[in-house]
């Protein structure tokens, strides 16, 4: 690690203790109380595959597997209510055709970025406005490769997260820890701090709307999955975050997505986690075999 991160995550780590302490969390707890969240799964293609083809098979295949069986494996009296919500992330060009391609089947579609203006001269970008209307329900906020790659802030993220719930979408709020955040063991404050930047002017009503995805960014397409019962934590920990921020009804009913590496090898055992409602897939997202699987975890 050099020194001007060293010294970043130390002045974080100081200002966050603050902040944490200032949270006062309540003795909530999850267990229980998952059965009112409907899960929900995602995936989200990236900048991939390469081409309208591609893209339109893998969401035929997912199609094909999936049929109206959107439902954990051993639910045997499922209903609408129980059974899992997913929703596909595709890249812009492919939005409307994948759209036409799942949604039969009750898939969703959502947009991996946007920028908050309505319209104007802004090249290269597309509003809340036009996404929606070619469909899609839900947008990704504060993703890490946006927060990386393309330098987002959680001033930015905040401004696209109210812009999601004005427009009458729903956003999936990315929030989670670098590696050297993880191995300076302030996980916890990092994600109250981006919590409490990128919700921040977001109504109670409007949390209805919200989903959190937990990703450590250490996870994401690396192969390393953050173990089930350590997800679970912070899961809980954001869970007395929101008690905080709003209340315990808001706590106990926005769903918390896990996302980093997860496969059809790792599903089960963070679903059967009491807070963990659901997962946020990238490259398992584009192998239809692989996908459906997760879509259709077994409850253990
Ligand atoms: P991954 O990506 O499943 O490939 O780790 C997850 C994500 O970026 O949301």
């Amino acid at each position: 690690m050099n020194l001007s991160i060293a010294l970043y995550t130390l002045m974080l780590g100081i200002a966050c203790d603050a902040f944490v302490a200032q949270l006062k969390p309540r003795s909530i707890s999850g267990m229980g109380l998952n059965a009112a969240r409907q899960p929900i799964m995602a995936g989200n293609w990236k900048m991939n595959p390469g081409t309208e083809e591609e893209a339109l098979a893998l969401a035929e295949g997912v199609a094909k597997l999936l049929g109206e069986e959107t439902c954990a494996l051993s639910d045997d009296e499922a209903n609408e209510d129980t059974c899992t919500e997913v929703v596909i992330f595709p890249p812009f060009p492919f939005i409307s055709k994948v759209k036409d391609t799942v949604e039969d089947i009750g898939l969703t579609v959502g947009a991996q970025n946007f920028f908050f203006e309505d319209k104007g001269a802004f090249t290269g970008s597309v509003s809340a406005g036009m996404v929606k209307s070619v469909g899609c329900e839900y947008m990704l906020c504060g993703h890490s490769e946006r927060r990386t790659l393309f330098e987002e802030g959680d001033v930015n993220i905040n401004l696209k997260v109210k812009k999601v719930v004005e427009s009458g979408m729903k956003p999936i709020l990315c929030i989670g820890e670098t590696k050297d955040e993880f191995d300076l063991n302030i996980k916890k404050e990092v994600c109250a701090m981006q919590l409490s930047k990128d919700l921040f002017g977001v109504t109670k009503e409007q949390m209805a709307d919200v989903v959190i995805a937990y990703e450590p960014v250490w996870a994401i397409g690396t192969g390393l999955v953050c173990g089930a019962e350590e997800a679970n934590e912070v899961h809980v920990f954001i869970r007395e975050c929101l008690t905080n921020m709003y209340d315990e009804e808001v706590a106990q009913q926005t769903r918390i997505q896990y996302g980093g590496s997860v496969t059809p090898e790792s599903v089960d055992s963070l679903m059967a986690q009491p807070d963990i409602d659901g997962c946020l897939v990238g490259g398992a997202s584009l192998v239809d075999e692989k996908f459906s699987r997760i879509v259709n975890f077994k409850k253990l």
